[in-house]
């Protein structure tokens, strides 16, 4: 391990890992490369050529799925470690932390325990009879929605999942200082959670906006015993607090752990915490199993920086009948210059040490992102994401503010289910799927989180 830590693409120790450059262009000679086949499915069976780092191209005989992500921490050309030196050792002592804890019998059992009896999995997959019924068409035609209950975990979210296992790992660590960003607060309550249940020290970054908008959140990581930083940089969101959490680390990286929130970050956070995500596909293959002795054919969740959609996703990369989805926030509008649609509209560079599509204009500076949800609102992605893009794996999509809002009352009015905002807008590009989809075939939608957060937010637009 230790040599592939030292083979990987460093930006040095100038600390201008926090500020957006683009790739310089690779030589013509050995471009990034995909395999082109006639269907996504045909494309993952073939042998694909893609970077390694920017200035080798690296032959990889194997499917694209087998090789997320190579020893580099890449993803084909996305992920990678940008990051100052400092950080170097605690990113290489967390890896092999990870790896070894993998294979722990005593730390496994931990974690399922904690799993089952703390954050109360497994989730349901839950037959959305209502809304199925909302889609069918004049026939009586149409695709039937499952949805994998994410917001009954404890704490409201898909987020708790990851939390827990950092939490556990930082113990192993022997680090008892934690901090994290958030931006809906989800992931900041997650960690404020475990913190409280370990006895860990919390510190959460937060963008004043986000505190603003998300109150409720702020004031339950306090109630736990959490302090939260109001971070003003920028426009005081996600982004901001993430470059504030990282700043801190860098600064007392020997005694605290960052829990990261996403799929996003530098190796081996979107491995990670995919990884611990990874339970929500397990799950629905095996109730899928259950209900109807099948697959899903079809699986939909919101893209933030990923990690609810990685999660249900990894599972099922190599399943090459089943539909990956991914859905972005489309803010105003895709041509309005105020959105999160980053896969849809973003370009290649380098933002929170990794490699990634990105939000940024033409001299590589980040263009501030919007979304009416606060954990969309995040001008990166995570490069898994970036790499299901490019090969063709996955489709990537996106839903204004205002679908969102109708889809956030849509599901409360037929369901009694308050989804999380971020959650809407996979729900709301369901009202474009659907009426493309055969009769019959299983959707599975991440409800990722509950709304009661968002309520706040959503009394000033919605009229009920
Ligand atoms: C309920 C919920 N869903 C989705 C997200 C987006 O994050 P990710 O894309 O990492 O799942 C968030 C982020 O805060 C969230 O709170």
């Amino acid at each position: 391990m230790a040599a592939s830590i030292k083979a990987a693409p460093s930006s040095s120790s100038s600390g201008k890992f926090l500020t957006l450059h683009r790739p310089r262009p690779l030589p013509p000679s050995k471009p990034a490369r995909f395999a082109v086949g006639p269907s996504p499915a045909r494309r993952l069976r073939s042998t694909i050529s893609c970077t390694l780092t920017r200035d080798a191209a690296v032959r990889m005989d194997e499917p694209a799925h087998a090789l997320r992500p190579d020893s580099f921490g890449r993803f084909g050309k996305f992920g990678g470690k940008y990051v100052p030196e400092t950080l170097m050792y605690a990113l290489a002592e967390l890896e092999s932390a990870f790896h070894a804890l993998a294979g722990d019998d005593e730390f496994q059992k931990e974690l399922e325990g904690i799993l089952k009896d703390y954050v109360g999995r497994e989730s349901p997959l839950y037959f959305a009879e209502r809304l199925t019924e909302h889609y069918k068409r004049p026939n009586g035609e149409g695709p039937h929605i499952y949805l994998k209950r994410e917001d009954l975990n404890h704490t409201g979210a898909h987020k708790i999942n990851n939390a827990v296992a950092q939490a556990l790992l930082a113990k192993r660590l022997g680090k008892k200082r934690i901090i994290a960003e958030t931006g809906a607060g989800q992931h900041g309550v997650a960690t404020a959670t475990v913190c409280a249940r370990f006895g860990l020290q919390c510190i959460i970054y937060m963008g004043a906006q986000d505190m603003e908008r998300q109150a409720l959140n702020v004031f339950r990581m306090r109630l736990l015993g959490a302090e939260v930083r109001p971070v003003n940089s920028g426009t005081a969101t996600l982004k901001d607090a993430t470059s504030e959490a990282i700043r801190d680390w860098v600064t007392n990286v020997e005694t605290t752990h960052y829990i990261l929130g996403s799929v996003a970050g530098p190796h081996p956070y979107p491995m990670m915490v995919r990884e611990f995500h990874a339970v929500i596909g397990k799950e629905t293959r095996r109730q899928a199993l259950e209900k109807w002795g099948g697959k899903p054919d079809v699986l939909v969740a919101c893209i933030g920086g990923g990690s609810n959609a990685m999660g249900l996703f990894h599972e099922f990369v190599g399943d090459e009948d089943v539909r990956l989805i991914g859905v972005e926030a489309a803010g105003f509008g895709l041509d309005s210059g105020k959105h999160a649609a980053t896969l849809t509209k973003g370009e290649v560079g380098v933002l929170h040490g990794a490699m990634s599509y990105l939000l940024q204009d033409e001299d590589g500076q980040i263009v501030e992102p919007h979304s009416i949800s606060a954990g969309l609102d995040y001008p990166g992605v995570g490069p898994e994401h970036s790499f299901l893009k490019d090969v063709g794996r996955a489709e990537y999509y996106s839903c204004t503010d205002e679908e969102a809002l109708e889809a956030f009352k849509r599901l409360s009015r037929l369901e009694g289910i308050i989804p999380a905002l971020e959650t809407s807008h996979a729900l709301g590009f369901l009202e474009k799927l659907c009426p493309t989809l055969p009769d019959g075939v299983k959707v599975v939608l991440n409800c990722s989180g509950r709304g009661d957060k968002d309520v706040q937010t959503a009394i000033k637009y919605l009229k009920v």
